[in-house]
């Protein structure tokens, strides 16, 4: 049973959560602690940093957002940040990075707004199981896709869900009063699946300063001066003709924020770029299988070259630590002992021990060893 009214009073549950721990604290382990508090509202923890689903809405088609509320063991998150956010699913843990669109000034309200992918584990459970009073984990936020200084003029670039820090920061800028220009170009595919166009368009009406672009790649008719081109220097030029005193910020897959990051170096004042789809490295060698000896538990398992290690080990059984699957958050980061990588962002290759080997983005060229 969950107790809804007790969460309804903020500062009641929290005291009487703390009060409760610290009476218990000599008696019991926090996760038999956390197993029957769980019973009373499912955020409660004594040191796990949980949020609460306190409403859910669709966005936008194949889109939900679902507004959290974070207990007391959950970090400060800056807008434009992202946070890794675990579920059961099928019995199973999966953590997943999301960019929250909307954070309260406590930093205790959030929302995130998740897209549906096709045959995706995190993004159709949020999207389709999550509820109402169900609990999220949360992790530490991180990214480098923070506030531009207060007087630049900046340019957001986001391609589908890659709105979504954009989003974040937009928000932020407006409730400060948007002392700089402002502009928004934004690509879906179909009018459909833009998300908060009506709260975009109203602040374009209400804020001189901010100016917002929707383009739609696979739509028939275009209306209200939408546009229809994919990412390019002239549609640049025509929506965005003072690129050079801006700051430009790009969100979305891989070779969108490619794209976006050569048309601005050296065109735009400043570029930051952060891309929500996996590295796609080419690999030229000639691929087999290596064995990866793990020192830890002491088992050996033969896995493909050509794969970057953290699907590799997950798809002989192995539950690891992962976040954003792309090299950003470091949760997958374990020490190697020996044997050469090849980093999968980069290309380059390393035979030397490391204390941070991030198995996300790196795949095996030979046998390897790590503390796992
Ligand atoms: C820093 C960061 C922030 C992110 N913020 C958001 C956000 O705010 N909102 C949001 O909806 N998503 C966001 N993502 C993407 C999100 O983390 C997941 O990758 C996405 O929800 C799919 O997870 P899944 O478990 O459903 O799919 P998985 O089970 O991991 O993958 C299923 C299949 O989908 C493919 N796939 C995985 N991710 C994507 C993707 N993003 N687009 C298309 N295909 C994909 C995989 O290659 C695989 O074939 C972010 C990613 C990063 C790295
Ligand atoms: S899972 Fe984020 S760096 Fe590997």
């Amino acid at each position: 049973m969950r107790s809804k009214s007790a969460f309804g009073d903020p500062v009641t549950a929290r005291s009487a959560n703390t009060t409760l721990s610290r009476l218990i604290a000599p008696l019991v382990k926090p996760s038999v602690f956390d197993f029957w508090a769980g019973h009373l509202n499912p955020a409660w923890s004594w040191e796990r940093p949980l949020a609460r689903v306190v409403a859910r809405h669709l966005e936008a088609q194949g889109t939900v957002t679902l507004d959290l509320k974070a207990n007391r063991h959950c970090a400060a998150i800056q807008p434009g940040q992202h946070i890794n956010v675990s579920a059961e699913v099928n019995g199973r843990r999966v953590t997943r990075s999301y960019s929250p669109t909307r954070i309260s000034r406590s930093g205790k309200r959030l929302s995130i707004t998740v897209k549906q992918v096709d045959g995706g584990k995190l993004s159709q459970h949020l999207c389709r199981q999550t509820q109402v009073g169900d609990a999220l984990e949360i992790g530490p936020a991180f990214g480098d896709m923070t506030l531009p200084p207060a007087s630049a003029p900046s340019l957001f670039l986001a391609a589908g869900s890659g709105i979504t820090p954009l989003m974040s920061l937009t928000r932020a800028l407006d409730q400060v009063g948007l002392t700089q220009d402002l502009t928004l170009v934004y690509w879906a595919r179909t009018r459909a699946e833009l998300c908060f166009v009506a709260e975009l368009r109203a602040l374009a009406a209400r804020q001189p300063r901010f100016k917002v672009h929707f383009v739609l790649t696979q739509e028939a008719q275009r209306l209200n001066g939408e546009h229809a081109e994919r990412l390019n220097a002239d549609l640049l030029a025509t929506l965005v003709p003072d690129l050079a005193q801006r700051r430009v910020y790009a969100c979305g897959p891989a070779d969108f924020v490619d794209t976006a990051r050569s048309l601005s170096l050296g065109h735009a004042l400043s570029f930051v770029g952060e891309a929500f789809t996996p590295p796609t490295l080419a690999v030229t060698d000639a691929l087999g299988t290596v064995r990866i000896n793990l020192a830890l538990s002491g088992r050996t398992l033969e896995v493909p070259t050509g794969q970057a290690l953290l699907p590799a080990l997950e798809a002989q059984g192995l539950s690891l630590p992962s976040g954003c699957r792309m090299g950003i958050c470091n949760t997958c980061a374990c020490p190697k002992q020996t044997g050469v990588t090849q980093n999968l962002l980069s290309g380059d290759k390393d035979d030397t021990p490391t204390s941070a080997l991030r198995l996300c983005v790196s795949r095996a060229c030979t046998d390897l060893t790590l503390d796992l």
